[in-house]
């Protein structure tokens, strides 16, 4: 090969008959390398084989065969899909500017358009860069007060169907506790979506279920303008759309005369105590942005923010409801550290084993349970080259489940991560847990998100015991961008025994009026 490189230079040098020759020689050398490097392995399948059960399920099985790094073909159409976390790890973190988002941006262009989530280049790094300063430690901290006042409202409604002995459905429930939190904490928005359900929180969920639709629909009508048109749902679609974006625009509007009669010298960790929101940051940094940008940045956060934590609360309470040992050891631990307060950031600290059902949580259920990407040049994954334009599907769900890597893998046991060690999505596991991506575009919510869950979780086993309720469909999964239950998570919920039914909890109760106060004002 030095040989060649040689020859190569010094053609080069010759004038341009000796660059031609440099040229064939150089394509001759490609050849070569690519003739060297491994045949990945090839599935061959049809559509239907993956149509009727969550795609990320089939794959398992065909990682099983074919490996960590292998091609999936349905016709003239191929995927290559990693399940190898040193490969994943060559995707999203050390050749990570040769790939983009591919397939996902096509997607979620009609929603978030080129917001942090979808973009790609100059677009992604210029609102990286003035964004991730938005969701700073402080800023999290200020948020402590509305996870525990979101769930607050949240445990008022058990309440009463506890006393009436009804069952509730958590899933939708979870759903409109991160929807309540996210709005008020992205753009300072009220959507009290656990109490109201018209208008606005409507149009967001006709949104999402489009968005989710469009990820699994095989035939992509909706890119035809008259179909867009006529088509009843897609009418719907285009006036939840209308109907956000004028909400989100007054938003915008109002946070930039707030901004504008402030007086106060903008720093790193700046923020509004009336309204802590991250569009007020954003506003108040002053930088260069459109309000199409904005509207598309506070849209993907709000779409981001909320069905992944949701689902990562089903999911850790179907967990606890088939595993009651571990349940009551994070009972215990709850009411040791925190009796009925509402959590403060300290407690984060304190709640070690709570964090420790989370992070199992998401090994098992991560949310998305696959990431997408596309090559922009031509690479090599592992042995195996790949050309540029490839559709890659990195399956978090295979590596978390890899038995391979992990002990019992399908085994829900908060016990494999060791309660005195670093919380295991802060520090380096060799990309074999990827609860929150990893690399340039890890997720910028990830503390946001594990305290908004530990609160949630906290405050709610704290107060009530839950189990699946007597005759409700069994829990299967299906897939939009999260994973959801087929059929809902329908659960009984009783007041636990703690002690404090006999004290009303007068601590909790000026929290959250104090908590209430300050949501009004802003
Ligand atoms: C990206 C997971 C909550 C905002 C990501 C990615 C994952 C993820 C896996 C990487 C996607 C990829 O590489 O393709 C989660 C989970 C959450 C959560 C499991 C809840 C438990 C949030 C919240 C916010 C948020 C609360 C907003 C405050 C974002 C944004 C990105 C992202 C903006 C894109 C970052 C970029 O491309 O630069 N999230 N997320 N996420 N997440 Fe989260």
């Amino acid at each position: 090969t030095d040989f060649l490189q040689n020859v190569r230079r010094l053609l080069g040098n010759a004038g341009p008959p000796g660059r031609a020759l440099a040229l064939q020689l150089a394509n001759f050398e490609a050849q070569r390398r690519a003739e060297q490097a491994e045949r990945m392995p090839e599935s061959r399948g049809d559509v239907g084989a993956i149509v009727g059960e969550p795609f990320f399920l089939p794959l398992y099985k065909l990682f099983n065969i074919y490996g960590g790094v292998f091609r999936l073909t349905f016709g003239p159409k191929s995927f290559v899909i990693v399940s190898d976390p040193l490969v994943a790890k060559h995707l999203l973190k050390d050749n990570a500017k040769a790939y983009s988002k591919g397939i996902l941006a096509e997607i979620l262009e009609f929603v978030m358009g080129t917001g942090l989530i979808p973009a790609d280049g100059e677009v992604w790094r210029v609102r990286r860069r003035a964004i991730v300063p938005a969701v700073h430690r402080k800023y999290v901290a200020a948020m402590m007060g509305l996870f525990g006042h979101a769930t607050q409202r949240l445990c008022d409604k058990l309440d009463e169907a506890a006393a009436g002995g009804v069952n509730m459905e958590m899933e939708s429930l979870f759903s409109r506790l991160t929807l309540d939190v996210i709005g008020k904490a992205v753009f300072n928005y009220d959507f009290d979506s656990l109490t109201n359900d018209t208008g606005i929180v409507e149009a967001v969920y006709i949104t999402l279920r489009e968005a989710e639709e469009r990820s699994t629909a095989i035939l992509p009508y909706w890119k035809i303008p008259i179909l867009r048109a006529i088509v009843p749902r897609q009418r719907r679609v285009t006036k939840a759309l209308n109907l956000i974006n004028e909400i989100l625009d007054n938003l915008i509007a109002i946070c930039k005369r707030m901004v504008e009669e402030e007086d106060v010298q903008f720093e790193d960790e700046y923020m509004n105590d009336r309204d802590p929101s991250i569009l007020h940051f954003l506003l108040a940094a002053g930088e260069e942005v459109s309000s199409k940008q904005l509207r598309d940045d506070l849209m993907t956060m709000l779409i981001a923010g909320h069905e992944t934590s949701a689902a990562v609360l089903t999911w850790t309470f179907y967990l606890l409801a088939q595993n009651p040992g571990v349940m009551t050891k994070l009972q215990e631990e709850v009411d040791r550290v925190l009796g009925d307060r509402h959590p403060t950031v300290e407690d984060m600290k304190k709640l070690r084993y709570t964090t420790r059902v989370i992070n199992e949580s998401l090994r098992l259920y991560p949310q998305p349970p696959v990431l997408i990407r596309r090559s922009l040049e031509s690479d090599t994954l592992g042995k195996y080259r790949i050309d540029k334009g490839e559709d890659i599907f990195i399956s978090t769900w295979n590596i978390h489940r890899s038995p391979k890597l992990w002990e019992s893998p399908e085994s829900f046991v908060p016990e494999r991560w060791p309660l005195d060690g670093p919380d295991p999505t802060e520090v380096n596991q060799n990309y074999r847990y990827l609860p929150f991506g990893g690399g340039q575009r890890k997720c910028l919510g990830d503390m946001f998100a594990t305290f908004e869950v530990i609160t949630a979780l906290a405050m709610l086993v704290r107060r009530f015991d839950f189990s699946l309720a007597p005759g409700a469909p069994p829990v299967e999964m299906t897939t939009g961008a999260t994973i959801h239950t087929a059929a809902g998570l329908l659960m009984d919920v009783s007041r636990r025994r703690t002690g404090s039914d006999d004290h009303p909890d007068e601590v909790s109760n000026r929290e959250t009026n104090l908590a209430s106060t300050r949501m009004s004002e802003a």
